[in-house]
């Protein structure tokens, strides 16, 4: 059996599904790995190193399509190499099934088998292939890194011959997997730090990393049973506002990372928070590709609202190609090994195994 990966649109993506390390693991389940030529030479990995690990280098992406039986990918291919794919191929990748749910009906229609990886249920078995957790880790670490580099100030208090430079203070907007990272990095480089989280679990954890969390008084907790952010009500929303308006004004650098699956992401910044926030504080807004916790962000863009710095980064992984290729590759390869049956060399798609039925596009 076959499993092929083909270049990304590196105008938006620059990580890849398949990296030398997860090559060798392939090889071992018994399976030929087929790629396209110069098909990690941006991160520095050049055709020559895969082949010498046994890859079979293509000119042509159809050229691996065709002669492959699985295509892994970071996001969903092409409308034109989409089309190439045939029954009974595989096709597994973060394919955002919601947004792209026309053109991968189409494929299913032809009975090729799509698996949309951010469908991963998040139950302790599916952890090692979990692709949300690992780039949201790195997501959070990266903007804050990114944040601190735009902020005009040191972020440690230091106390000098010369006086003292006070801590910079950081608020974490959703304490989810990317906020905690953004917290531990924060706290690491110096900072003081505060969060916020409608699930009062996330407190504890919060805690644990020596951040302040901040309650919003009298709410309730909007946590659903998966463990997700519910919408909040108009009244949380109202006393949202004022708790985090009078925090604004003591904060340099806000990140935000609050996010409700499936839907546009909540605006928790106003502007009028923003106009009472100090000149030259910075934030960073992780959600900015699903809408933006802040009401000024743009994607891509920095917006300076009177001395204010809002940056709305897209695809912050891209800065961080290849640690995150290096982890989505092993997820990937965790899926593969867990759908891939070796003694009968063949892919089993069984769908009482509740990872693959999840995560498979029906
Ligand atoms: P996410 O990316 O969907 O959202 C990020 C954070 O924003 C969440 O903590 C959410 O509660 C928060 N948020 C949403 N609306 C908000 C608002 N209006 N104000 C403030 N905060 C708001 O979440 P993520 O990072 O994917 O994590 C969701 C949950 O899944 C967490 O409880 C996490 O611990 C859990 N998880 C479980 C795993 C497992 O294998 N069991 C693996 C990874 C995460």
């Amino acid at each position: 059996m076959k499993i092929g990966s083909i270049s990304e649109n590196r105008k938006f993506e620059n990580r890849v599904a398949i990296t030398p390390e997860t090559l060798k693991k392939y090889n071992s389940l018994g399976l030929q790995v087929n790629l396209s030529k110069d098909y990690a030479l941006h991160l520095g990995i050049k055709d020559s190193e895969y082949e010498s690990l046994g890859a079979k280098l293509f000119k042509d992406d159809e050229e691996v399509i065709l002669n492959s039986n699985a295509i892994v990918q970071m996001s969903i291919l092409s409308d034109e190499n989409l089309n190439k794919l045939k029954k009974d191929q595989i096709l597994i990748g973060v394919l955002n099934s919601h947004i792209n749910e026309k053109k991968l009906r189409d494929i299913t229609l032809k009975n090729v088998n799509c698996f949309s990886l951010e469908l991963l249920p998040r139950i302790t078995r599916a952890q090692s292939m979990d692709i949300l957790s690992s780039q949201a880790n790195l997501a959070g670490y990266k903007a804050v890194v990114d944040s601190f580099s735009y902020f005009r100030k040191a972020i440690p208090m230091m106390m000098t011959a010369a006086g003292t430079i006070s801590a910079a203070k950081v608020l974490v907007v959703g304490a989810g997997v990317a906020g905690l990272q953004a917290i531990a990095t924060a706290k690491r480089m110096g900072a003081i730090v505060f969060a916020t989280d409608v699930r009062q679990a996330s407190k504890e954890q919060v805690e644990s990393l020596g951040g302040k969390f901040l309650s919003v008084e009298g709410s309730e907790n909007l946590e659903t049973e998966g463990g997700y952010a519910k919408e909040t009500s108009e009244d949380f929303k109202k006393k949202q506002v004022e708790l985090l308006k009078e925090t604004l004004k003591k904060i340099d650098i806000v990140i935000c990372t609050a996010l409700i699956p499936g839907k546009k992401a909540p605006i928790i910044i106003t502007k009028d928070m923003i106009e009472v926030m100090q000149n030259g504080s910075v934030i960073y807004d992780l959600a900015a590709s699903q809408g933006g916790n802040s009401e000024l962000t743009k994607v891509n863009e920095i917006v300076d609202n009177n001395g204010v710095k809002i940056m709305g980064e897209s695809n912050i992984l891209n800065k961080l190609p290849l640690s995150a290729s290096n982890l989505y590759a092993k997820n990937i390869f965790n899926f593969v090994n867990n759908l891939f049956n070796k003694e009968k060399n063949t892919f089993n798609i069984n769908l009482e195994d509740e990872i693959i039925n999840k995560t498979m596009v029906k």
